[in-house]
């Protein structure tokens, strides 16, 4: 069996049961998208194959681990050599979205995750994690009276409790401009013109416009 297909098969197994949005779905999601943005960047391929792969092995949200054990662990179980692994590491560190204090990566595979992580939350994909998302935190869908909360830190970020259309304008509109690579940008760029244009619905039919 090869690397991909082994890895594939792992991250299927971590994730079963998992519907938060965070399911292997949206892992393997992450690795094509990431393997799309690859082609048109110098890079190592498997390393970015790896740490897209396993960007959400040991998130906080669904896991318990400490320094990456989740992805450590498959990573031996695939024999990949541990200086390899150190920097698919690397690049899982530096690639989650934390509010504004977001770190840049340093590395292309850290951009390029980070890139395609992003990607997967907007566009239609976006639209349907970010109700199926609120429904799960027992969010409002919308909420005129409440106003988006701008330029949020981290704690405040993951304390704040605001209504599913409000996190577009809070997080998702904000992603396009923070991508690392030219190629993440043209795909964000479209993924959010179908947000906007979602939006633009969402609000006349609420005002019984349409
Ligand atoms: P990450 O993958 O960076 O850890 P999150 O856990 O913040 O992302 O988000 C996972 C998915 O849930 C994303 O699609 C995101 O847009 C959505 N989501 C996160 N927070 C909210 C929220 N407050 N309201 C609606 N959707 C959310
Ligand atoms: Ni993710």
């Amino acid at each position: 069996m090869d690397l991909e297909t082994r890895l594939l098969a792992s991250v299927k197994a971590l994730f079963a049961g998992e519907s938060s949005g965070h399911d292997a779905a949206h892992s393997i999601r992450v690795y094509r998208t990431a393997m799309r943005i690859a082609a048109q960047e110098p890079c190592d391929r498997e390393i970015v194959t790896l740490a897209s792969l396993l960007h959400d092995a040991d998130d906080v949200k669904l896991f318990r681990t400490e320094n990456f054990a989740n992805a450590r662990r498959i990573m031996a179980e695939c024999g990949v050599e541990n200086a390899r692994a150190e920097r698919a590491i690397e690049a899982i560190r530096t690639a989650s979205f934390k509010g504004t204090d977001s770190v840049v990566p340093e590395t292309i595979e850290g951009k390029i995750v980070q890139d395609a992580d992003r990607l997967d939350a907007i566009g239609a994909i976006g639209v349907a994690r970010a109700f199926a998302y609120g429904g799960a935190k027992g969010r409002a869908m919308y909420d005129p009276a409440v106003p988006p909360e701008m330029d949020m830190d981290e704690a405040r970020y993951r304390s704040h409790e605001g209504t599913t259309v409000n996190h577009f304008y809070e997080k998702l509109f904000l992603l396009r401009e923070r991508m690392n690579t030219a190629a993440a940008r043209e795909i964000a760029a479209r993924r959010e013109a179908f947000m906007r244009a979602f939006l633009e619905e969402f609000y006349a039919e609420w005002e019984g416009e349409r």
